[in-house]
């Protein structure tokens, strides 16, 4: 959810500060800018929509000698994605790049206008670069003003500002949002709101935390936290191995992603599985000790990925498990008992409402886990204890890998807990190992599978919705193709319980309803069929999926049989993530960013 960049240095400014852009462009899209501040003088550029357009519009410009420079890639939160809007936003000679969301903004703007100031955009943000040069006014330095301004702005924030007061300097502020300052051996300074765009520019990075400020020159970092005392960064090694995905060849970073699948599974697994029992190094079995209940919490994909957990743990581990909502935990005062382990599961680590929620229960005294794929994310760092997934870094907004990962994880995970509280015969354990280490040959996308869902994509690019059924297991997974098919096709689509059809959505039964309908052949199959037979005499379109010929469908997708439901998961995920995408390409959709949206949300 927007992205930030900054660097001091030599070299060229704007090339640095773009590349840093572009690595972080999938976090937001709506619009982009740049400010470089070089022997006095500044240059701003802005652009609505994606980073072409600023790239096209900066291509004259160019630095060449010592300068310092801030960029931000923007998903709107206050004010319509306009280039008033855009960030970086100016004062009279300052001008400040945000994340996250200021939450006096209203009050602030009201006594800054009723100082005489004027406004140029809708932004919370706005009032940050005023505030400062208000109290510059009466500061003995820009420090001190900068100091004051963050005493005197409540929220969550990732800031950098320039300013001509110092104009050597990048004043940087760290609350809630993520953000990190990474160093090499030239004295460059390099900021950023995820280590990415670092790869390859630094050796070493700090990442902030909570309540840190400060600034950075040629010379120096000057780190505060949150009371004022004056700290030493913590740097660490940054990898030297560009992660940053790039297409390969693939239509969309989503298509070689859902491919990339297989290879990701397998790193997930790797490591963690012998004959007899799968394996968390990074556990400390203790974690459960004590443990009567499992509490899962995430948004989105990921809080499908948790309630198929849900499943797994009360079938497989006979624990009492329960899956919440973030945004919703957050509010409602829950009871949190210390019997209970809590488990926050996200992609990016930085999702605002989970990481609130991870904050809740430390708060509470309850033992975390966060199951990640982002190490060093602001998650990782808080939970008591961490399960990687191993997924790879994912540009693809629509998130395909990294659900696969998640739900591999947690298989493995009830595994895990089963073993420890001897609730699978070593037999029945022993299996599930086994079908453990097929996932990878299971979600291999196959050619003529490929062909045949963009065959039959065409047919499904109107109606009035379209309803993903399925049961059991295979409920949270009709939720997150219907999730899918909605981000990028931005078709109306519901996932549902396949039973609960008949409790009221069967009245929207006609032949421009569009039923995808989840049929797998080793979990209740019998009473899916009967469902989507209900659905289909109502004369419902159905798109059945299923290993098992099905006659009552207007088309069918056959899977392959597998030895379990878990592999059949696993296929009709694929199943599922490349319908989507198919639809949307054909409705010339942009599947990578789609609109409205942004890869990790890191307001609440
Ligand atoms: C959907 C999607 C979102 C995220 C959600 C949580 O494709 O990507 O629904 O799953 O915003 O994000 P993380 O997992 O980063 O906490």
């Amino acid at each position: 959810m927007c992205g930030i960049v900054g660097y001091l240095g030599e070299k060229n400014t704007k090339e640095i500060l773009l590349s840093g852009l572009k690595e972080l462009e999938y976090r937001g899209y709506d619009s982009a800018g740049i400010a470089v501040l070089q022997d006095d003088n500044f240059e701003s550029y802005k652009a609505v929509g994606k980073l072409v357009n600023l790239e096209e519009k900066t291509k004259d410009f160019t630095t060449e000698s010592f300068a310092v420079g801030i960029g931000h890639t923007r998903w709107a939160t206050h004010g319509k994605p306009t280039e008033l809007n855009a960030h970086p936003h100016l004062g009279e000679s300052s001008y400040v790049v945000h994340n996250g969301i200021i939450e006096n903004y209203a009050e602030l703007k009201k006594q800054l206008q009723a100082d005489g100031v004027t406004f140029l955009s809708q932004t919370d943000t706005e009032v940050i670069v005023h505030l400062f040069e208000k109290n510059l006014k009466d500061a003995s330095s820009a420090f001190e003003a900068f100091e004051q301004t963050i005493q005197e702005i409540q929220g969550a924030y990732a800031i950098l500002l320039v300013t001509k007061s110092e104009d050597k300097t990048i004043f940087f502020a760290k609350y809630g949002s993520p953000m990190l300052v990474g160093i090499n051996a030239e004295g460059e300074k390099y900021f950023a709101s995820s280590d990415t765009p670092l790869i390859g520019h630094c050796t070493d990075v700090n990442y902030f935390e909570d309540g840190d400020y400060g600034y950075v020159d040629a010379q120096s970092i000057a780190l505060f936290d949150k009371e004022g005392r004056k700290k030493e960064p913590h740097f660490t090694k940054l990898s030297t191995n560009k992660l940053s995905a790039q297409k390969d060849g693939y239509r969309f970073f989503m298509e070689k992603e859902i491919y990339e699948q297989s290879n990701v599974i397998t790193d997930t697994l790797l490591g963690r599985l012998c004959e007899e029992e799968v394996l968390f190094d990074e556990l400390d079995t203790q974690l459960f000790d004590g443990i009567e209940e499992i509490k899962l919490c995430a948004c989105g994909t990921s809080y499908h990925s948790a309630l198929s957990a849900s499943y797994m743990f009360e079938r497989y581990s006979k624990i009492k498990t329960s899956v919440e909502i973030a945004s919703e935990f957050r509010y409602r005062q829950p009871i949190m008992s210390k019997d209970t382990l809590f488990v926050v599961i996200s992609q990016s680590g930085e999702t605002a409402d989970t990481l609130e929620t991870l904050k809740m229960a430390k708060k509470a005294g309850l033992k975390t886990l966060v199951i990640c794929n982002v190490d060093n994310s602001s998650m990782v760092r808080l939970a008591d204890a961490c399960i990687l997934t191993r997924a790879g870094v994912e540009k693809g907004v629509a998130s395909t890998k990294a659900f696969a990962t998640q739900v591999t994880v947690f298989w493995m995970l009830s595994l895990y807990v089963a073993k420890l509280r001897d609730t699978l015969s070593q037999e029945e354990l022993s299996r599930q190992i086994k079908l453990l280490r097929e996932i990878p040959t299971s979600v291999k996308v196959e050619d003529a599978m490929h062909e045949r869902i963009k065959r039959l994509s065409k047919r499904y690019l109107h109606g009035h919705g379209f309803f993903f059924i399925g049961r059991d297991l295979f409920f949270p997974l009709a939720l997150e193709g219907a999730l899918k098919l909605k981000e990028i096709s931005y078709l109306h689509a519901e996932g549902y319980p396949s039973g609960e059809m008949k409790h009221g959505p069967i009245a929207l039964a006609d032949p421009e309803l569009f039923t995808i309908a989840l049929l797998p052949q080793h979990l209740l199959y019998e009473k899916s069929k009967s469902n989507v037979e209900e659905l289909s005499a109502r004369d419902s379109t159905i798109c059945a999926i299923s290993p098992l010929e099905f006659d009552k469908a207007d088309d069918f997708i056959q899977t392959k049989k597998h030895n379990d439901y878990m592999l059949e998961f696993f296929e009709m995920m694929v199943v599922v993530q490349l319908l989507s995408l198919e639809i949307s390409v054909r409705l010339g959709n942009d599947v990578d960013m789609p609109r409205n949206l942004a890869k990790s949300v890191t307001v609440e």
